[in-house]
Parts: structure tokens; sequence; C-alpha cells
């Protein structure tokens, strides 16, 4: 059973981040940079950006002149109402929905892009077979999503304090493959680590949950976490540091490429 939250806690959590997302979203920018150069500048027809936040790969793919739209998906009504607010360009469309469930008629996408938003489905099968069945014949599927060894030094500071899961839990590469090629014809991944260097772990702490990326699984100690277990979190966490003086804060990036099976 997935420990993830529900849709609609993901949809509230992010919904309630979107005011501030744009301005703590160092990791996600780089990521998001990181799969729009992976993409590259082929990309044609009809795109959907799956779980676009606020906007910011929908609107560089909308400028690419093969693209004719781009339809930006989520499930916070927060985000979208921010993408209506701030981007203004006709080949932009805007629709909040799950990505596990998607209202969109199949084969008719020619590529969905998603970038750091699988991690939040706890049906990763279902988001895969939504993909591949919106997607045209020869159609492509690209993501980005973050594996295990994401948040590690936050996780193991943690666990000098107690059994509890205070940090989101992350799928395998073997688990995301197994899922995957029962919906595509041909998956690859690829992955490497960014390291982001911090000066206080409270900031570290204060980031995740700007980014509405706080702790949200289930076996998460709601309420109960003192200031004395923050303190010796903290602790651990010190020792850490570089010889710069810096924290640091590792996320480990996959980036998938799958063709659609259909043709
Ligand atoms: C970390 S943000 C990334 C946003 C954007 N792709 C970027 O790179 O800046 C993850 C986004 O996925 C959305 N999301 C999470 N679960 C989703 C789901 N089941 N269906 C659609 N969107 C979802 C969240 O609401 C959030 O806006």
């Amino acid at each position: 059973m997935s420990s993830l939250p529900s849709v609609t806690r993901v949809a509230q959590a992010f919904s309630q981040a979107a005011q501030d997302y744009d301005k703590v979203a160092g990791l996600q920018r780089q990521v998001a940079d990181h799969l729009l150069q992976h993409c590259g500048p082929q990309l044609h027809g009809q795109v959907m950006d799956l779980g676009c936040g606020t906007g910011y790969i929908t609107r560089q793919l909308a400028q690419q002149q093969q693209v004719s739209s781009v339809l930006g998906v989520d499930i916070a009504p927060g985000m979208i109402e921010w993408c209506r607010q701030h981007i203004d360009n006709p080949r932009c469309a805007w629709l909040v929905a799950d990505a596990q469930a998607l209202p969109v008629t199949d084969h008719s996408i020619n590529y969905v892009v998603s970038s750091l938003a699988m991690q939040w489905c706890a049906d990763q099968r279902a988001l895969f077979d939504n993909s591949s069945r919106v997607l045209k014949p020869g159609g492509c599927f690209y993501a980005t999503t973050l594996g295990p060894q994401t948040l590690h030094e936050l996780r193991w500071a943690w666990q000098q304090v107690d059994a509890y899961q205070h940090v989101n839990e992350f799928v395998s590469q073997g688990e995301i493959l197994t899922a995957m090629h029962a919906c595509f014809a041909q998956v690859q991944v690829q992955e490497h680590t960014i390291t982001l260097w911090f000066d206080k772990v409270s900031d570290i702490l204060r980031e995740l949950k700007q980014l509405g990326a706080s702790n949200h699984n289930l076996g998460a100690r709601h309420g109960l976490t003192t200031r004395r277990h923050l303190q010796r979190m903290t602790d651990a966490y010190e020792t850490r540091r570089n010889q710069l003086g810096k924290l640091p804060v590792s996320y480990q990036v996959y980036t998938i490429t799958a063709t659609s099976k259909v043709g």
C-alpha cells in the first residue's frame, strides 16, 4: 500500500504553496531546465505538461515554433489559478485534473512532459496508463522524478532521533521501470544527483514546507514533533556540514523517456 496522501491533501498543499512557489523553487527550476534540454527543440503539435505547477515548463514549450498548443494540467486548483492569472499565451490551456485519471481524449497528444510531479502520485501505474492512453501513435513521454536517495541527509538525521517516517519516501528505479514497461514500448531512465547547500537546518525545513513538499507520508508523526526532537535532529544534521560550513541536501533525479506502445 502506498504511504502517499490522498490527491485532496496533495492538491491542498500545492494550492497553498502556489503564491510563494517560484521564490523557492530553485531545485525545481534546475530539474525543469534539464528536462527541457532533454526534450530538445523538436517537440511539435499538441503537448501536455502534467503537474504543471506555476507553468514554468508549459510557457516555454508554448514558445517553441512547432508546438501548436500546451495543456497545463495540475491537481491543485491554486496552481492552475496562478497560471491563468500570470501566463497570457493563447497557445496555453489549463486544466485542473488528476494525472491518475485524466479527462483527456485518447490518442490526442503528441508529447506528455512532466517534471517532478510523478513522485506525488500514489498509483504511478495509473499515471503511466493515462499518459500512454492520451498519446498519439509514436508519441513520447518525457518526465523527471525523484529516487529513494533524495533527502537522505534529512532522513538520516531523523533516524538518529526516532523510528518515525519524517521524510517522504520515493519509488525505486526498478519499480518505475516495471510499471512503465507495461504501458510503453521503450523506456529509458537516466540518473543524476543535485546537491543544494544551506546555512541552517531551519532554512532547509522552511524551504521544503514552502514548496508544498513537507512530509505528507502517512507514517508521519503528526503533531508530535516536539522542540526537543527537532533540536536532536538538527544536532545530528549539523555533523554533515562541509569544510565551507554548508549543509547538504541531495536530490536523486531520474530523467525518463518513453515511447507510446500504439502504432
Ligand atoms: C514539485 S511541483 C512541480 C511543478 C512544475 N512541474 C515545475 O517543474 O515547476 C509538483 C506539481 O505536481 C502537481 N501534482 C501532484 N500530484 C498530481 C496529480 N495526481 N495530478 C496532477 N498534478 C499533480 C502538484 O500540485 C504540483 O503543482
